[in-house]
């Protein structure tokens, strides 16, 4: 038997991050595009990984259930990495907030009854999340500590209540880090930690879909304006998750990570300040 990796959204960030620590275990990709889980094994197993493609749909409970059970096979669940999703030009509202809100709750939650003791899991959110003012703290708890199949009748998140898909977006990801932040305390009472981590813009398929989307200059103007002056590669999102990954972090849970060349200290204080 192995230590196995679960990593949903067979990306360029999932796979800069697998390929960090998923040496010597057995890693199940799990993809809504078969396809996309396919390719990316085919790369990783010829470059040395012992990795198995599914189709999985994060917004769907049973879906995840088989990845989980899938991984069980071959033995323990000892890591988790989430980098599926899906960003405000490539989805409508309905969409984003299933996948990358409840998707992403609902899979802290599952393989948090299941992860191994010291166990260890990252899940991608985004400096999204960092760009709206304050929620309330009762908006915060709810977005928090609501039942997965009661979030999305929260009323913070009705229709009437997001404007467009970004906001949808920026709703999702803030729901990411609360979720995380009540998710690894019962992670804890495993001996298990799960942090986040928040990018800004990352070069990927998703971040070129932005840049030719409607909002394309904006996003253009973002890592051209921001501290970095550029935008960030995958691997450079995998240089923390590789540290929240290991035993070096055994003192962080319950934590957000922004790695944005300074875009949000320049939304709030700088030069993109709207
Ligand atoms: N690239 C960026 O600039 C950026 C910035 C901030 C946050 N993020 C986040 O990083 C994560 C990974 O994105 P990426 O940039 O590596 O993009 P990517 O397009 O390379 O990978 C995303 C993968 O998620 C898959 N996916 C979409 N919906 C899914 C679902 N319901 N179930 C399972 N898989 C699904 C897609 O098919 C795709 O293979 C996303 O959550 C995204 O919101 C990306």
């Amino acid at each position: 038997m192995k230590d196995v990796v679960l990593w949903t959204g067979a990306g360029q960030i999932g796979m800069a991050i697998a390929r960090r620590i998923g040496f010597g275990k057995k890693i199940i990709v799990g993809d809504k595009k078969f396809d996309n889980a396919k390719s990316i094994a085919k790369i990783m197993t010829e470059a040395g990984f012992d990795i198995e493609p599914i189709e999985c749909d994060i917004s769907n409970r049973k879906s995840i259930i088989n990845l989980i059970k899938a991984g069980q096979k071959y033995g323990e669940i000892a890591t988790l990495i989430n980098a599926a999703g899906v960003s405000p030009s490539q989805a409508t509202i309905e969409v984003i907030l299933k996948v990358d809100l409840y998707g992403t709750a609902v899979l802290l939650e599952e393989v948090g009854k299941v992860i191994k003791r010291g166990g260890r899991g990252v899940t991608i959110s985004s400096q999204s999340g960092y760009r709206m003012p304050a929620l309330t703290p009762e908006v915060d708890e709810q977005l928090a500590c609501t039942p997965t199949e009661e979030l999305l009748k929260l009323d913070v998140l009705q229709p009437k209540n997001i404007k467009d898909t970004l906001h949808a977006y920026q709703m999702a990801k803030r729901c990411n880090v609360k979720r995380v932040m009540a998710e690894a305390v019962k992670w804890g009472e495993r001996g298990a930690r799960i942090n986040s981590i928040s990018p800004g813009i990352i070069v990927t398929p998703l971040a070129i879909d932005e840049f030719n989307g409607i909002r394309g200059d904006f996003y253009k103007n973002m890592f051209a304006k921001c501290p970095a002056g550029r935008p960030g590669t995958a691997d450079e999102v995998a240089n923390i998750a590789e540290l929240l990954l290991t035993e070096k972090a055994d003192f962080i849970s319950g934590s957000d990570f922004l790695i944005d060349g300074g875009a949000t200290a320049s939304y709030y204080y700088g030069p993109l300040k709207p």
